[in-house]
């Protein structure tokens, strides 16, 4: 049997580990995974532990992301540039990280929400961690037009800069306020991905940005709709929250590790249910 973690502090939550057993039993797959309590300043010798004791691969969830991000000895071109690492996989004595939480919430929006991204407008909301990570995958797919929001302007215009490098679709970089002011065009998928959901507030984004056509997708999720959500729901949108990009990313994970994909319809059917 082969081992996997998923490493975190708090990480009692999780739904990793029930997920996996979800997928190895699809698909075959002779596994196990638990969660992993690293103590803060404990994060590389618990990953050092896990290799030692046989551990084939690992996931990695707040606050340690940035520190797997520096341990890795290879890292993919999605993870460079989100400049965070959720998944680790050790091979022959070495680190190779990966980020797979962009292209889970691409792969929830175009296939498990039948949403295109290619040529539509796309608008992000926020530029911390959690936008960074989603910027290539997004990209790639190719929208018409990527605007990018956020309370603090400098942090926005970053991740334009480095989108710019990345391609040539346009990407803009504006405030909440300029949102209001210059743009009067709705969007057709528009993310949250600022952690205000955290605190149940919004951000503070005009109504025009959603359409009756226009999905709203909150990374977050939670037993109870997003305040974010709630909030489009009122500007008549439809929405979607973050569970299916937890069981994308996942997944993706999973491909890496073992070669299969999953079935996630299977899996995202069976938390709806026990959340419903
Ligand atoms: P994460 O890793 O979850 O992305 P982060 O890197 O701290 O966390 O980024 C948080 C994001 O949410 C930022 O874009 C932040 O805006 P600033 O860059 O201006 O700080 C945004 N954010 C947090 N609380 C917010 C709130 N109450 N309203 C609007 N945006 C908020």
């Amino acid at each position: 049997m082969d081992h996997y973690c998923v490493f975190g502090n708090p990480v009692h939550h999780s739904k990793s580990p029930v997920i996996h057993a979800m997928f190895a039993q699809q698909t075959g797959q002779n596994i196990d995974y638990h969660t992993r309590l690293a103590p803060l300043d404990g994060f590389v010798e618990a990953v050092r532990t896990f290799i030692a004791e046989g551990g084939q691969g690992a996931n990695v969830t707040v606050p340690f992301k940035l520190e797997a991000f520096a341990l890795a000895h290879q890292l993919s071109e999605r993870a460079s540039m989100a400049g965070a690492v959720n998944t680790l996989h050790f091979v022959d004595g070495k680190i190779i990280a990966d980020n797979t939480d962009g292209v889970g919430l691409v792969r929830d929006i175009t296939c498990n929400a039948a949403t295109p991204i290619r040529d539509k407008r796309v608008l992000l909301l926020g530029a911390g961690g959690a936008a960074r990570g989603a910027l290539l995958p997004l990209l790639q797919e190719l929208p018409a037009v990527l605007t990018i929001a956020n309370r603090t302007l400098s942090k926005a215009q970053e991740l334009q800069k480095l989108a710019q490098t990345f391609t040539s679709c346009e990407v803009d970089a504006v405030t909440w306020q300029q949102l209001e002011e210059e743009s009067t065009q709705s969007f057709d998928v528009i993310i949250n991905a600022t952690s205000a959901s955290l605190q149940s507030e919004v951000p503070p984004i005009p109504a025009h940005v959603f359409g009756p056509e226009s999905l709203a997708y909150d990374m977050m999720y939670g037993d109870t709709v997003t305040s974010f959500n709630q909030y489009a729901q009122q500007c008549g949108a439809k929405t979607r929250d973050g569970l299916g990009m937890l069981i994308e990313q996942a997944a993706e994970a999973f491909f890496i590790w073992r070669g299969v994909r999953p079935n996630t319809a299977e899996v995202l059917a069976h938390f709806q249910k026990k959340g419903s």
